[in-house]
């Protein structure tokens, strides 16, 4: 699979579609931004500013959580049982058709 659907949900809970590159070398959070989404990834995907919150909206099976990605989310007031750090899921078929939400910050 060359490309990759991922659905943007808005705060009035309507999907927007993009499509992203299936490069397993990238992260979600950097194919978001290169979308020109607004996800900030200030601290380049190193778990250490939370720009890149997400709230994932779909059935999907992702990577389990490193220790960094629990700490950081605990740490936010609006963490919701499904949030994720978009820069801590690397781009791959598992993706395909995901529903997110961009958090505020
Ligand atoms: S880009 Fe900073 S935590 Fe994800």
């Amino acid at each position: 699979m060359e490309w990759l659907t991922i659905y943007i949900r808005d705060k009035n809970q309507i999907d927007h579609l993009i499509q992203i590159p299936n490069e397993a070398s990238y992260s979600l959070m950097e194919l978001l931004k290169a979308s020109e989404l607004p996800i900030l990834g200030t601290c380049g995907g190193m778990a250490l500013c939370a720009s890149c919150h997400v709230y994932i909206h779909s059935n999907h099976i992702l990577p389990e959580m490193k220790e960094a990605e629990e700490q950081l989310l605990d740490s936010l007031v609006n963490s919701e049982t499904n949030s994720r750090l978009s820069c801590q899921l690397p781009v791959g078929d598992y993706l395909d058709q995901l529903i997110i939400e961009i958090a505020d910050l």
